[in-house]
């Protein structure tokens, strides 16, 4: 049966690099990966490995070095016209890892929760705005009168539903949650994953959700993907993915996951990745394959085979 799931977001061969033309470093390594319209999409690999410089290359942030961001069927990186630009900023909201950082500590809730709102071209009323701004507070769990206070005055879980409110503000479709619970403690974590899952539901949002370890994702992914220094190595539905973990960081990166039986946490043995490990050659390379219907990996021929007895 032919797919029918449209794909609101698709990254083709996308690469892009810092540093000068001559001594470039390539942070993200002909990516390519497509999000349906009303998934929850995970990106998961370890510090550096390139999560969040996706997130800002689709955002328009990171100009590309190569390699096509296309969204809702348009492509979106490069020389876009205005009209597209403003389309995109409206329609594409991200929200921070750490909310101790990323709310301009200077200006009222009121003021930071609506500053999209500013943007040229879009004429609302003072009133508009101020019942904009309630709303967008209510529908996170924030009390309207919040948005007359300073970010500080504000828990870590409150400072992350601002974030959340000033990107709703906007009427998103698709919203890059780049670790948005990293930095919270652990009883407000979950809390704040419901709100998300919630808004999903009552609004048909498309989440990417990047985050650095496997379990947080699990249970909100419908597909993971895991990036190890720029490049995607592994990409499946989320139960697949646990249930077959191939490439071996990505089961270096399950075996790190704490067990809730202390005896078996105990007794785990911690794999660690070693890229040496793939004896990699001219005639040996790997490529972009998919063992599975959805379940990609990156492998060698000779890995493919081995992977394909994991099975
Ligand atoms: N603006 C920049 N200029 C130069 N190098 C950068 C820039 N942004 C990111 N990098 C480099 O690109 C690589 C990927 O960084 P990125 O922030 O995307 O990683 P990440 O996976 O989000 O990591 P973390 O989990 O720590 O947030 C890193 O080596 C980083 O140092
Ligand atoms: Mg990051």
């Amino acid at each position: 049966m032919p797919d029918q799931r449209k794909k609101l977001v698709e990254v083709q061969d996308l690469t892009v690099q810092f540093g000068s033309r001559r001594h470039p470093f390539t942070a993200v390594d002909h990516a390519s990966f497509h999000i349906y319209q009303g998934e929850t999409f995970g990106l998961v690999g370890e510090s550096g490995s390139g999560k969040t410089t996706i997130g800002r290359a689709i955002i328009r942030i990171h100009p590309t070095a190569s390699g096509k961001v296309l969204f809702d069927g348009k492509q979106i990186n490069g020389p876009i016209s205005r009209e597209l630009d403003r389309e995109v900023t409206r329609r594409i909201q991200m929200i921070f890892q750490d909310p101790m950082s990323s709310l301009n500590e200077r200006a009222k809730v009121d003021y930071i929760v609506s500053e999209g709102l500013y943007a040229p071209g879009r004429k609302i009323s003072e009133a508009q705005r101020r019942e904009m701004v309630d709303k967008a507070l209510c529908d996170v769990g924030l009390l309207p009168e919040f948005a007359s206070r300073f970010p500080h005055e504000f828990s870590g879980g409150q400072r992350q539903r601002i974030g959340i409110a000033r990107a709703l503000i906007m009427e998103p479709d698709f919203i890059i949650a780049d670790e948005p619970i990293s930095a919270l403690d652990v009883s407000i974590r979950a809390q704040v994953l419901n709100l998300l899952s919630q808004l999903q539901k009552e609004r048909g949002l498309t989440y990417l959700f990047i985050a650095h370890d496997l379990s947080v994702v699990r249970f909100i992914c419908d597909r993971i993907a895991v990036i190890h220094k720029g490049k995607i190595v592994e990409l499946a539905e989320s139960e697949e993915l646990f249930a077959h973990p191939l490439h071996p960081y990505t089961r270096a990166l399950l075996s790190a996951i704490p067990q809730p039986d202390p005896i078996a946490e105990r007794n785990k043995k911690l794999l660690v990745y070693d890229p040496a490990c793939h004896r990699y050659s001219e005639t040996n390379r790997p490529g972009w394959e998919e063992i599975l219907p959805g379940h990609f990996v990156l492998a060698s021929r000779e890995e493919l085979e081995e992977y394909r007895e994991l099975l």
